[in-house]
């Protein structure tokens, strides 16, 4: 199979942004640059914090990502996937008024030397933040780019001393029928449960979000803690995260319960591997209105350069 990629940061933004916007900002960047005679930004400053949440301190540029224009805030945090508070994409928003991230508590269990459980304060005060912005693509065919903050999954998992049996990596969302009231029906099997192979988590890409737009993240984009894989689709995302487990066999996950012609174990962004009711090779920006533009959807999310190593000799068509 011909694997065609691009690396992330030869996306041009034109394609990521509304025409207007990108003139807009190219006339910005060039009045700029004439006033400074040495050019030392960084590809991708910090973006602006926003929303009305709790700054997330120390915050790093990753670089990864660098030269994208992230998704304006306001869409990001009300066109969402989070069905333990509605299947609408405005319901998230809508109905996590009563949702509470404090006291929050994660279990780490299964075949590691030191299970436990951290409280959430405990982890901020562990890690160094990083901010990395990521192309975002979902599972119907949109895409977002989201300034997210966090840190390297590998960095908390190695806390608990994962064993040799540990060959996949498991996650499970909170179900409270009180703040959640999706999960007062049956829509899916809660607990939203989620899935990795241990070097995919352990992979330095793979990150544990604690905010979004320089901010703690919002309930409806899954706080106070929620997994990013970058060269997945959207719904390896899992939000809301209280048990992590690590097991030998591959677990089931809740989309693959669901619907395992649809969405499988591995869900790589793959422009050649099709959903049975929609083409994978293309995908548009949320924010860009009516007029968006059909871009062209790369192989493993544009990430090929850092993790098409973790998939070879494996068939894609098969290991969707
Ligand atoms: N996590 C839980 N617990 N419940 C969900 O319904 N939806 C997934 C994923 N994580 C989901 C979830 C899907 S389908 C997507 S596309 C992403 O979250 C959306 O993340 P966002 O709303 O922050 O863009």
């Amino acid at each position: 199979m011909i694997i065609k990629t691009r690396k992330t940061s030869d996306v041009r933004s034109s394609e990521i942004t509304p025409e207007h916007f990108f003139q807009q900002r190219r006339s910005i960047i060039k009045a700029a640059m004439a006033s400074i005679a040495a050019w030392q930004l960084p590809a991708h400053a910090l973006v602006e914090p926003q929303g009305n949440l709790p700054a997330i301190p120390n915050l790093k540029d990753s670089g990864i990502g660098g030269g994208l224009s992230p998704t304006e805030y306001k869409h990001v945090t009300s066109y969402n996937n989070f069905y333990e508070f509605g299947t609408g994409k405005d319901d998230p928003k809508k109905n996590s008024g009563a949702f509470k991230s404090r006291p929050w508590t994660i279990s780490v269990e299964g075949e590691c030397d030191a299970p436990g459980e951290i409280g959430i304060e405990d982890i901020f005060k562990l890690i160094d933040q990083e901010e990395r912005v990521y192309r975002f693509r979902c599972v119907e065919a949109w895409a977002m780019v989201v300034p997210w903050a966090g840190f390297s999954l590998a960095t908390l998992l190695k806390r608990f001393k994962p064993n040799s049996k540990a060959k996949y990596v498991v996650f499970e969302t909170l179900v409270d029928k009180e703040m959640m009231p999706g999960t007062r029906r049956k829509i899916l099997d809660w607990p939203y449960q989620e899935g990795l192979r241990i070097d995919e988590a352990m992979h330095p890409l793979s990150m544990l979000v604690t905010g979004v737009y320089g901010k703690e993240l919002p309930a409806q984009n899954g706080a106070p803690l929620r997994l990013m894989v970058p060269w997945k689709y959207g719904f390896k995302s899992i939000k809301s995260i209280v048990k992590i487990k690590f097991v030998e066999k591959q677990p089931a996950t809740t989309w693959e319960t669901m619907a395992a012609d649809e969405y499988g174990f591995y869900a790589n962004v793959n422009p050649m591997v099709d959903h049975p009711r929609w083409t994978q090779a293309f995908h548009r920006n949320i924010g860009e209105g009516l007029f968006a533009s059909r871009d062209e959807t790369l192989m493993f999310n544009g990430y090929s350069d850092e993790v098409a190593d973790l998939y070879r000799g494996m068939d894609l068509t098969k290991f969707y």
